[in-house]
């Protein structure tokens, strides 16, 4: 099977990769073949959700926005509208999907919508799967220019990491995380 990087950039129009090369070339490390499922936040004109479809034919695909514009539905995708901040609409999401292999945020791109959605959803992350936060960039800009952060570009999966491992009654870091990896504008964390 051609790789992610190869298949996508290779495509012109409306087919066109929406995310930086490198980022497919590092998903190609990390999804596998026999994913059986997995929930991007962040529809948009649902142009990454269709390359996994395309991609991984073994796979249900399921996307998140709050943009009712963004729904569409396909053979093996499924769409939600909702708030990906809100853990009432997160829980009815996962109440359809059950546990999924990979979750990807490209939603909002601002801490206070990445760090409740990661709450919520980690504990449907299956074991051997992982969770993504895209754009980090993005995130640390937003967040300088309203003056709510530092600015420094890790602070949302710093304070994910530091409420898990201090939360150690509930959800230990060292029994839950394989590992975090760091990658340009990327954080991927893995379960156990
Ligand atoms: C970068 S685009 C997603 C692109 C898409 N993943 C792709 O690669 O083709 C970000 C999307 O996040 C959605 N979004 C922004 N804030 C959100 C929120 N609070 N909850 C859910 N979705 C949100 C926007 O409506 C937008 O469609």
């Amino acid at each position: 099977m051609a790789k992610l990087g190869d298949r996508i950039t290779l495509q012109r129009g409306k087919n066109r990769g929406t995310k930086p090369r490198y980022m497919y070339d590092i998903y190609d490390k990390y999804f596998d073949d026999d994913m059986e499922k997995m929930l991007e936040l962040g529809i948009e004109k649902g142009r990454s959700l269709r390359h996994w479809k395309e991609r991984y034919p073994n796979t249900q695909i399921y996307g998140l926005d709050l943009n009712k514009k963004c729904f569409f539905e396909d053979d093996r995708i499924k769409c939600f509208i909702g708030n990906m901040a809100d853990p009432v609409f997160l829980q009815s999401v996962v109440d359809e999907t059950g546990l999924l292999d990979v979750i990807i945020d490209d939603g909002a791109h601002q801490s206070e919508f990445n760090v409740p959605a990661f709450h919520a959803l980690w504990p449907y992350v299956k074991s051997g799967g992982f969770y993504v936060v895209e754009d980090l960039h993005i995130i640390a800009e937003v967040d300088r220019k309203v003056g709510r952060r530092t600015g420094r570009q890790f602070t949302p999966i710093n304070q994910i990491l530091q409420f898990h491992s201090l939360k150690a009654g509930r959800m230990s870091a060292d029994r839950e995380v394989d590992y975090v990896h760091w990658w340009e504008s990327l954080c991927i964390i893995g379960k156990k």
